[in-house]
């Protein structure tokens, strides 16, 4: 099977993988979620408190569905899109441009772990993760990354799940398991919430909030996706609580500077 590109370093998955996302949920790359992308879409506008006239981050963007979402909302608001994946982002680059936002949304391959090289100094209102953090195979790096390229003052938004844990030996084995499914199927490494929020205060964030996303999962779609991609996880964890999906918001420590 032709290799399509990279997820996180040295791995690779399939040209199927892209495709298997595209048929079934369409092109916002997301596990947790509804049918209703506006809906979605607005919930994080919400949250973030993404304003017209901001420059966004979206790191680990996809195909580029949630930037160009965004643009076309917001008509001063200036994107940056970031996929360490060539075909990612050769499909976001051909989206932008042919919903004529090539001027706001800007895409680029490269690696969510080389922040400070790839974008300037204090220059970010606001840097996304939006189901994209998971796949890093050092959180502190990418934070710190971060961290350089945001205004001081400014937000950093995590969504994503993180590993149950349990005082049963026994159940903590039978999640640990199934956290190995997933991190083997989806080239991820599910991270416990209390090292994030270490490895944010080691960065220099503060935390703003934690909570679980008010969002109302359609888990039908990541089912279909895994059956049109031919990898079942599902089963692992069918009958478990595994994992738990939280949205985090740490702010870059100094003082907001007006924009
Ligand atoms: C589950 S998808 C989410 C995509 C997008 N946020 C969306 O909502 O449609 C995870 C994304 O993270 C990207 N990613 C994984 N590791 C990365 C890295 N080291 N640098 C940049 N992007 C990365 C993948 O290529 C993919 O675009």
């Amino acid at each position: 099977m032709a290799v399509l590109g990279r997820y996180s370093a040295g791995r690779v998955f399939r040209v199927s993988q892209v495709k298997a996302y595209l048929d079934s949920t369409g092109p916002f790359l997301q596990a947790f979620r509804g049918r209703n992308t506006d809906d979605l879409m607005a919930y994080y506008v919400e949250r973030c408190g993404i304003e017209d006239g901001m420059r966004i981050l979206d790191a680990g963007c996809g195909v580029g569905a949630p930037a160009a979402w965004l643009a076309q909302r917001f008509p001063a608001l200036k994107v940056e899109g970031l996929t360490n994946s060539r075909v990612q982002a050769e499909h976001a680059k051909l989206a932008i441009e042919a919903a004529g936002l090539d001027g706001r949304v800007s895409i680029r391959q490269g690696d969510y772990h080389d922040l400070s090289s790839l974008y300037p100094h204090a220059h970010f209102d606001r840097v996304l993760f939006l189901e994209s953090l998971g796949h890093s195979h050092n959180i502190r790096q990418v934070l710190y990354g971060a961290r350089d390229v945001l205004k001081p003052g400014e937000l950093v938004y995590i969504k994503d799940f993180f590993r149950r844990r349990s005082l049963s030996s026994d159940l903590q084995k039978k999640i640990d398991h199934a956290i190995n499914v997933i991190n083997g199927n989806y080239l991820y490494h599910v991270m416990q919430l209390p090292d994030l929020v270490a490895a944010c205060m080691e960065t220099g964030f503060a935390i703003d909030s934690i909570s679980p996303p008010r969002i109302v999962p359609d888990l039908q779609l990541t089912v279909d996706f895994e059956h049109k991609a031919g990898r079942l996880t599902y089963p692992a964890f069918s009958h478990l609580h595994a994992v738990d999906w939280y949205d985090v918001m740490v702010r870059r420590e100094g003082l907001a500077v007006q924009r």
